[in-house]
């Protein structure tokens, strides 16, 4: 079965592998990487439900031992008290450092696991396995792992790049619809970002699903390729986040990630307006649109900017963020806090 493979050169190099219905050959993927080892499978309960089996059916024909561990799926399972539960769970099946640690499941399922393979012995292997769009093009390249903490979503986490990424876009079938959406937002902002072709495939909404994550996965990987710890070109992708954070914090997370983000999106292309710079509002509110978003934003300037001085981006007394010169090139543009608010002001109220 052909499949894409894209390489990540970091502080660890990793393929990520991608394909419909690649899953099947996991076993055969994962065994030059991690070699004849134990598992520690972690994924949650819904993926567990529909293809918990499956995949321990085909680890297990390829010889592996696996000791899988489920939590309940949703945001709020990616916490401290899941994280040590799971690292226990892992000591108590007396894993070792040859061992290895698989995430199967979406980005909460990732980035839990990551984290927990970056502590477990001070680190052990671990492999990939998306099964959300989000996670496909987002959350399981570039080696940001993390938890949340009562503080805030993300606080507590490290850069642990994966061995392998295996990404079969056959199991996004299932996904609801609004899961599906939201990592659309990410998609749609890859395009906007660096890619204008990208962004023209992407006025067909159903695209063909396996060349489209593979072109946001080198979008990404050439990022993180540059600045794999965040310290400036990696700020980029985060378009639309610094405004959709806001709302998604102001809504209590009652608006999901990648709605709050397509809001985002959109303040900050009206910002670039603003600022002259570009342009492309309408555009970006059409293509938005025409997935299914509502690009309401139900919060005054002084609301989104209160929750903006919160962000753990925001550095000193200025600002960061990320402006469309254009379709496929977004630059980072600093204001000062005042220039920000007084913006927001004029967009918002
Ligand atoms: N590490 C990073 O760089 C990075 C980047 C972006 C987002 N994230 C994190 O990712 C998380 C969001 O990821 P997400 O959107 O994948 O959320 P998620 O992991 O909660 O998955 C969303 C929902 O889809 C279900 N699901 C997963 N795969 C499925 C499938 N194949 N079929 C049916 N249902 C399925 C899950 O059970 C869950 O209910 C957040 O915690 C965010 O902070 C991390």
């Amino acid at each position: 079965m052909p499949y894409k493979t894209i390489h990540v050169e970091a502080s660890r190099s990793y393929d990520i592998l991608i394909g419909n219905d690649i899953l099947s050959k996991a076993g055969e993927i994962i065994g030059p990487i991690v070699g004849n080892c134990r598992l520690g499978l972690l994924t949650d309960s819904t993926v567990d439900k529909l293809y918990g089996k499956r995949l321990t059916d085909i680890l297990t024909a390829s010889g592996y031992t696996i000791h899988k561990y489920v939590i309940p799926s949703g945001e709020a399972s990616k916490c401290a008290d899941n994280l040590l539960k799971f690292l226990n769970f892992l000591a108590e099946h007396h894993l070792t450092r040859s061992d290895a640690i698989i995430a199967f499941g979406g980005g909460v399922v990732g980035d839990m696991a990551g984290l927990a393979a970056a502590l477990y012995l001070r680190g052990v292997k671990y492999v990939q396995i998306p099964t959300t769009l989000l996670a496909a093009v987002d959350s399981s390249v570039g080696g940001k792992t993390a938890i949340d903490i009562p503080a805030g979503k993300n606080l507590v986490g490290a850069f642990y790049q994966p061995s392998i990424v295996c990404c079969d876009t056959k199991l996004m079938d299932t996904l609801a619809p609004e899961v599906y959406r939201d990592g659309c937002a990410e998609v749609i902002k890859y395009g906007i970002i660096l890619d204008k072709n990208l962004y023209a495939t992407l006025k067909t909404p159903q695209f063909d699903r396996e060349s489209v994550v593979a072109r946001c996965v080198e979008i990404k990987r050439d990022v993180v390729q540059q600045d794999e710890f965040d310290n400036g070109l990696r700020g980029l992708l985060n378009y639309g986040h610094t405004f959709g954070h806001a709302i998604e914090k102001l809504s209590n997370f009652e608006v999901s990630h990648g709605s709050a983000v397509a809001k985002g999106m959109l303040i900050a292309a009206r910002l670039a307006n603003l600022c002259s710079l570009s342009n492309i509002t309408k555009e970006v509110e059409e293509l938005l649109t025409m997935y299914g978003f509502d690009l309401s934003c139900n919060y005054s300037a002084d609301e989104l900017f209160a929750s903006i001085l919160s962000d753990k981006k925001r550095r000193g007394d200025n600002i960061t963020i990320v402006l469309p010169y254009s379709i496929g090139d977004c630059r980072l543009v600093t204001f000062t806090i005042e220039e920000l608010h007084d913006k927001l002001k004029k967009i918002l109220d």
